[in-house]
């Protein structure tokens, strides 16, 4: 089985996976329909991620810029360029900010999934996907793995509101029978990811010579994976898993938060010229106040992903890793302009209460 579409709505293309997600389902020779990016535009949403797709696409790119909280415009969108399914990215995204401010994330990441569900149900939307992540299923000790049988146990009010989303999205399967697929994925780490997230704020900020701020002991553990790898897991799932079923997404790749920044710091000291004091980068290092109730280990066990559908991932941890801070130093416009007064006020405000 491989299921087609004609019409893909992206909820949240302008973000940071949904970007690349646009960049690659287009890239794709199978796929020959169009994509409809649906974003509001946050401060985490940059046309300018997408904009040479836009003009290498034509037609087969549109962008909408509306809230998927707004139901008439979700059905305007749907009805208007015959949406036959929808890949939902769209979500408040950061833990710390919705540690400070959780309102817009139960807003969004729940009443506008449930807007989006109740729109797909009403107009016979053939396929829903739900980008999800494994933050849902808390935190790890030392050892073991998140399955797709691990209880949820949400910690932060992110993870909470994307728990209470996918659940939505299984009841809507269950009890309305919407054909949906969910999958919840481990960090990425990648082109176009905003700079308020570990890995794109620890390569600038080494660039500048700016401190790098490590919360608590830098021990904790995330499970990195390529983005592109995602998207190629999505798209997977999306064409091929069966309908209500949800997949676990990861990189095999667990590592501690200190050792992907004294990474970074190798690799910029290697590639841009030496800090004015002559100091390596790892003397940036400032280990700060820790995030409240901040999940020590996260790791995904993705062999169900793998042995029902095929998928492995195309990139690893060395070289895609380096691609992403190459990435970062060609690309300063991007930068420049993503950094808006606004996520500078942010900065001074997660940085500031952290001692
Ligand atoms: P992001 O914050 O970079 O992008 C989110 C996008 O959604 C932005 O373009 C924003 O403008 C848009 N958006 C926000 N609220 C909206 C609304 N009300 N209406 C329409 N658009 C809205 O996020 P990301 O890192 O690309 O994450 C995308 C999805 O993947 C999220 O659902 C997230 O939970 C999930 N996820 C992320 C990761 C990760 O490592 N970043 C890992 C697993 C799962
Ligand atoms: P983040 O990129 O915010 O992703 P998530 O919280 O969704 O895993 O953070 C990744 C890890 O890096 C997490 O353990 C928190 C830590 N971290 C820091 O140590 N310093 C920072 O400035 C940030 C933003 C995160």
């Amino acid at each position: 089985m491989s299921r087609t579409f004609s019409s893909v709505m992206v909820t949240g293309g302008a973000g940071f996976i949904g970007s690349n997600f646009i960049r690659y389902l287009l890239g794709r020779p199978d796929f020959q329909g169009m994509v409809v990016n649906y974003d509001v535009l946050t401060y985490a949403g940059n046309p300018l991620s997408l904009a040479d797709v836009a003009q290498q696409y034509g037609d087969r790119y549109v962008f909408v810029k509306a809230d998927i909280c707004d139901g008439a415009a979700v059905r305007d969108t749907i009805r208007a360029h015959g949406v036959d399914c929808i890949v939902h990215f769209a979500a408040e995204s950061h833990v710390d900010r919705s540690i400070v401010a959780p309102d817009e994330f139960i807003r969004t990441n729940i009443m506008g999934t449930y807007t989006l569900l109740q729109a797909a149900r009403e107009l016979g939307v053939a396929h829903f996907h739900h980008v999800s992540t494994d933050e849902v299923f808390g935190s790890l000790g030392p050892t073991g793995f998140f399955t797709e049988e691990t209880p949820y146990a949400p910690n932060s009010p992110y993870s909470a509101s994307k728990a209470a989303s996918d659940h939505l999205v299984r009841a809507y399967h269950q009890t309305y029978g919407l054909p949906t697929t969910h999958s919840n994925c481990s960090n990425n780490y990648g082109p176009y990811h905003f700079p308020e997230k570990l890995i794109p704020l620890m390569i600038l900020n080494a660039l500048e010579g700016k401190p790098l701020p490590v919360y608590g002991n830098g021990l904790n553990i995330r499970d990195w994976l390529y983005v592109e790898d995602h998207c190629s897991a999505i798209w997977t799932i999306v064409q091929n898993a069966a309908y209500g079923s949800s997949y676990n997404v990861g990189g095999r790749n667990e590592l501690t938060n200190i050792a992907v920044v004294t990474k970074i710091c190798e690799l910029i000291d290697r590639k841009v010229e030496p800090l004015a004091s002559g100091a390596p980068r790892s003397s940036l290092i400032t280990y700060v106040k820790d995030r409240p109730g901040h999940d020590l280990r996260y790791a995904i066990d993705c062999s169900k992903l793998e042995r029902d559908l095929g998928w492995k991932p195309a990139h690893d941890w060395e070289s895609g890793f380096e691609e992403t801070v190459d990435w970062y130093l060609a690309n300063p416009q991007w930068v420049e302009q993503v950094r808006s007064g606004a996520y500078k006020q942010w900065l001074e405000t997660n940085y500031a209460s952290r001692g």
